[in-house]
């Protein structure tokens, strides 16, 4: 199954690659601009400080969703419908995995409040941009931070809330970030459900400021998962 970040240069998602790569998934990064990506994986080989890296390639968005099996969003708010729109064609029945939190950033608020969207969710608005193609998406990764996935000798002590309308899509996204090393996955229901899971973010990032860390994650405790 090949995995296929856009906006993968970013820190987000470079954390996510560095991640799956180490697990030894094929992985693409996508950039709006090709050679850019393809910096990316050069400075994925000095990280992990290997001369090659034979599962990992970079591209440009639109042939990195076209080449992907499963398609994972790591753009800022600003940048989701530019970059939806351009994958658009792209897309298919695929799996696309939503990142994206809607930080008041996005109009030059502070990092731990978020804006409200029209769609109720980053990951809704996605799903409601891609409309008309059979893409499923999912929403995860919104509340691991970029620092827990580059500290990569490590576990990652935080659990990844995943909600999708999907049921088969889901278990797909699902299967795949739990090979992540310490990352439990928790199946939050419909995708509707991002709204409030979107919202955990600003707060881990007021909780990291205030407690001056970069590792504020959340668990959630006395579930009996399969
Ligand atoms: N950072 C975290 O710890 C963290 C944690 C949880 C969730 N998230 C979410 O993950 C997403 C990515 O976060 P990030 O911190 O990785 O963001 P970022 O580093 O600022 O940007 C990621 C990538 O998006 C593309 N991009 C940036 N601005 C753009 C624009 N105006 N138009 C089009 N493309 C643009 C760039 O890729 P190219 O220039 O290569 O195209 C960039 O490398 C966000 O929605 C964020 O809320 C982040």
């Amino acid at each position: 199954m090949k995995i296929s970040v856009l906006g993968g240069t970013g820190d987000q998602g470079l954390g996510i690659v560095v991640r799956f790569v180490q697990q030894g998934e094929e992985v693409i990064i996508g950039s709006r601009k090709a050679e850019k990506a393809v910096a990316a994986v050069d400075k994925v080989k000095e990280l992990l400080e290997k001369k090659d890296i034979p599962n990992l390639s970079g591209m440009a968005n639109e042939d990195a969703a076209d080449k992907g099996d499963v398609l994972i969003l790591t753009v800022p708010l600003a940048a989701q419908m530019g970059t939806l729109k351009t994958v658009k064609d792209f897309v298919g029945d695929k799996i696309l995995i939503d990142a994206t939190v809607p930080l008041d950033t996005v109009v030059g608020g502070p990092p731990m409040r978020y804006v409200d969207l029209w769609q109720g969710s980053a990951a809704e608005r996605t799903a409601e941009i891609l409309k008309g193609t059979g893409v499923k998406v999912v929403s995860a990764f919104n509340n691991i931070s970029n620092s827990h996935l580059m500290n990569f000798n490590e576990e990652i002590d935080c659990d990844c809330l995943v909600s999708g309308d999907d049921a088969e899509a889901k278990k797909t996204a699902m299967a795949l970030i739990d090979k992540i090393p310490g990352v439990k996955c928790i199946d939050c229901g419909p995708l509707e459900r991002a709204r409030i899971v979107e919202k955990i973010t600003p707060l881990l990032i007021g909780l990291n400021i205030k407690y001056k860390s970069h590792y504020g994650g959340l668990r959630i405790t006395g579930l009996k998962l399969d």
